[in-house]
């Protein structure tokens, strides 16, 4: 199980992919501290972000600002349509912001993930730099006129709630969507992500997640013979053989992610981000598995949906299962470096209350690993200590969003905890599907959730205006 955290890691990032749009964006450096919160160290390096301002009201128009997740920045602005779509209406200036140890903005260039190097990769770390680049967007003026609205998905949902939170007078408001704020230790059962995964094939067809769960004894009692390993090697048109139990392992990883990810992107429409797939593949990939099937046909039947997920382009030529569920553009080793630091998400199956094989959360384990790749140790209060676990009582004007088919949600805040601390909740969506572009598949619920959004960006724009006003009488 070696492979959890990387892969986790690389399901929180496949937020965001689909409709195919042309955004325009001017692309720019910032120059920040290596280290905000130390002074012996002084280097500086760049961070690259995004900037448009077409509908830009130069006079006193807000500023939409993305604060940038794990990965290319450009990914984000190219799926984050709801910012584009509002901008105008708003006459807001938009801005992409790249997270250090990310896409290009690395502090020590190709030596930056080295583990000499990668100590600076912390959220604190970005959200700093955040507030450096904001205050540079507002002239490093004494009175901000340019009222800043914070957007993220997933864990750029958490950046996004937490900038407003660490810096209020910088960020008017916040638009957190799918951001697992709950999932540290202790804070909630382990199992809770891997139920919804669950319950979104039982949505499907119950028969889908029955077959699936018989699937992995079928499996593992099927490849004990060197005939029938290389049965299933052509039947599943695997690039690699299955030599030895590490590799049967490895299979097996590779199914489990691939229907987390399944889960994840269950969107409306087409998607084309880090793999191209059908609208609601989990309903597309059940169409093999609705039949109550067993030995050498339920084989077969998977095969189908591992088609489906590699090769919906019909250009993949073989089943890179050893690949793991690494997708381009997305750099996952440097969050499984922060999930071995302060992003300590504990994620285990039970069996029964999920469609996969049990298996325990252990942190002497995953701290011990961690150990061995990166020479550090994970803080599993960490984050919770530094940005409040599920007591923000104090913070003010955040939305977080969530749908309940997002294996993510089980992490959110799911009911408004003040005025100004508000849950937006989707009965029926995927992964932050509220912050991607328009789209004639919507269902009913985003909608409302967009309006929503609207009505709070609207109002958190009118309070700093209003601030503005009552300082200019004094
Ligand atoms: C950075 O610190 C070094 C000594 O550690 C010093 O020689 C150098 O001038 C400093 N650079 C800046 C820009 O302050
Ligand atoms: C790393 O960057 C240096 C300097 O830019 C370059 O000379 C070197 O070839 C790069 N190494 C790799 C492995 O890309
Ligand atoms: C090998 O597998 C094929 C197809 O599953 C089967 O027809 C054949 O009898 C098997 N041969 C042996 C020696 O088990
Ligand atoms: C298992 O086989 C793979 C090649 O398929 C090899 O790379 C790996 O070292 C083997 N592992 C063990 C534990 O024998
Ligand atoms: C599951 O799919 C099968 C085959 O299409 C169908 O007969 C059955 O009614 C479905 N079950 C549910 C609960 O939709
Ligand atoms: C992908 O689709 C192409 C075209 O249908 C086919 O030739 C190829 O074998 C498929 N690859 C996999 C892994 O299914
Ligand atoms: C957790 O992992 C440690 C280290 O690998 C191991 O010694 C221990 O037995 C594991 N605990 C459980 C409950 O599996």
């Amino acid at each position: 199980m070696l492979q959890y955290a990387h892969i986790y890691a690389c399901v929180l990032v496949l937020l965001l992919g689909n409709a195919v749009a042309e955004y325009k964006y001017e692309t720019k450096l910032f120059n920040v501290p290596l280290d905000h919160f130390g002074y012996q160290r002084n280097e500086t390096f760049n961070i690259k972000y995004l900037v448009n301002e077409d509908h830009w009201d130069r006079g006193d128009g807000p500023i939409f600002f993305y604060t940038g997740n794990e990965g290319q920045i450009e990914l984000f602005a190219k799926h984050t349509g709801f910012m584009w779509d509002i901008a105008e209406e708003f006459r807001a200036k938009i801005v992409f912001a790249e997270h250090r140890y990310y896409g290009a903005s690395m502090p020590f260039g190709n030596k930056s993930l080295d583990n000499d190097h990668i100590g600076y990769l912390t959220a604190a770390q970005a959200l700093a730099d955040y507030a450096e680049l904001v205050n540079f967007l507002q002239d490093n003026s004494l009175k901000p006129r340019y009222p800043v609205i914070a957007f993220g998905g997933s864990y750029g949902g958490m950046l996004a709630a937490y900038f407003r939170m660490k810096y209020p007078h910088l960020v008017a408001g916040a638009i957190a969507a799918s951001a697992p704020v709950h999932m540290f230790p202790g804070m909630l059962p382990c199992n809770v992500y891997h139920r919804i995964v669950t319950s979104s094939f039982v949505v499907a067809n119950i028969t889908c997640k029955e077959n699936i769960r018989q699937s992995w004894s079928v499996i593992r009692n099927f490849v004990t013979t060197k005939n029938n390993t290389d049965w299933l090697r052509t039947q599943w048109k695997l690039c690699d053989p299955i030599k030895n139990a590490t590799d049967v392992q490895t299979l097996i990883d590779f199914l489990q992610s691939m229907y987390e990810t399944l889960a994840m992107v269950n969107y409306p429409f087409a998607t084309d981000f880090l793999l191209p797939l059908p609208a609601y593949p989990v309903r597309t990939v059940c169409q093999y598995l609705n039949q109550k099937l067993t030995g050498q046909k339920l084989l077969v039947a998977i095969g189908n949906v591992l088609e489906m997920f590699t090769n919906y382009t019909g250009k993949s030529p073989c089943v890179d299962y050893k690949k793991g569920n690494d997708y381009g553009n997305l750099d996952a080793s440097g969050w499984d470096y922060q999930a071995c630091t302060e992003m300590v998400m504990p994620m285990c199956t039970t069996g029964e209350s999920d469609m996969f094989e049990p298996s325990p959360w252990n942190i002497t384990k995953v701290s011990e690993d961690c150990h061995k790749k990166y020479n550090v140790y994970p803080r599993p209060d960490a984050a919770r200590l530094e940005y409040g676990g599920d007591r923000l009582f104090a913070a003010s004007n955040i939305v977080f969003s969530n749908g309940l088919l997002d294996p993510w949600a089980g992490g959110g805040l799911l009911s408004s905890i003040s005025d100004t601390v508000k849950a937006v909740v989707m009965i029926d969506t995927a992964h932050h599907l509220d912050l991607m572009p328009e789209n004639p598949n919507d269902p009913e619920s985003v909608k409302i959730a967009r309006r929503e959004h609207k009505r709070n960006i609207r109002q958190w724009i009118r309070e700093f205006q209003q601030q503005r006003e009552n300082e200019k009488k004094l």
